[in-house]
């Protein structure tokens, strides 16, 4: 398992929901979150290590020895979200890439845990923000998509780089092509979802 980068296919899949929590499944998440602490993040979305799946993890602390502030989503939803908030984001699939982002500052989320019971937080601050960040990967949304016109210009080189270098990777071998990449999502989905 490893981290996917921009403009990786499975980056725009927009998942299913997760039929059943199972002990694969719990192996998954264990590895999910051994990748985003050596990468340093907060989040990590399915998406992001290639699984189309509706699920992700989070510690807002973003340290392993931070273990009660490890959390599991599965099959996230929003019952609500209020006000509006600016702050900085990156995520692990864009490496180096930071811009202002906005977003609701107040949710309430839904999702199942890796025990399989329903959970309901209210969060706001940096928690909301993390949450909504990678509820945006599993629709296939990355935080590129949620900038101004003039945020998203001050990224447009960079994200030619980070196409350019993609493609040209794929047409060395060294990464599957689109359509094998689709082939794998499509198995991995009638399997789970
Ligand atoms: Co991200």
């Amino acid at each position: 398992m490893r981290i996917v980068h921009y403009p990786h296919p499975t980056l725009r899949h927009v998942s299913k929901d997760l039929r059943l929590v199972d002990a694969d499944l719990r192996k998954t998440v264990a590895e999910m979150f051994e990748l985003m602490y050596e990468a340093r993040g907060v989040g990590l979305a399915a998406n992001q290590v290639d699984l189309p799946y509706r699920l992700f993890i989070a510690n807002p602390e973003g340290e392993p020895d931070s273990k009660e502030t490890e959390f599991v989503f599965i099959n996230p939803r929003f019952l609500e979200r209020k006000g509006m908030a600016e702050a900085e984001e990156g995520c692990l699939s864009l490496p180096g890439l930071y811009a202002q982002v906005k977003r609701p500052e107040q949710v309430v989320i839904n999702a199942y845990n890796l025990a399989g019971e329903e959970i309901k937080y209210e969060l706001d601050g940096l928690f909301a923000r993390i949450v909504q960040h990678e509820c945006d990967h599993l629709d296939g949304v990355l935080f590129i998509d949620r900038l101004t016109p003039t945020g998203r210009m001050a990224l447009s080189e960079s994200l030619a780089e980070f196409e350019l270098d993609f493609r040209s990777h794929q047409d060395r071998g060294e990464l599957p092509s689109d359509d094998e990449i689709a082939a794998r999502l499509n198995e991995l989905e009638l399997a789970r979802t």
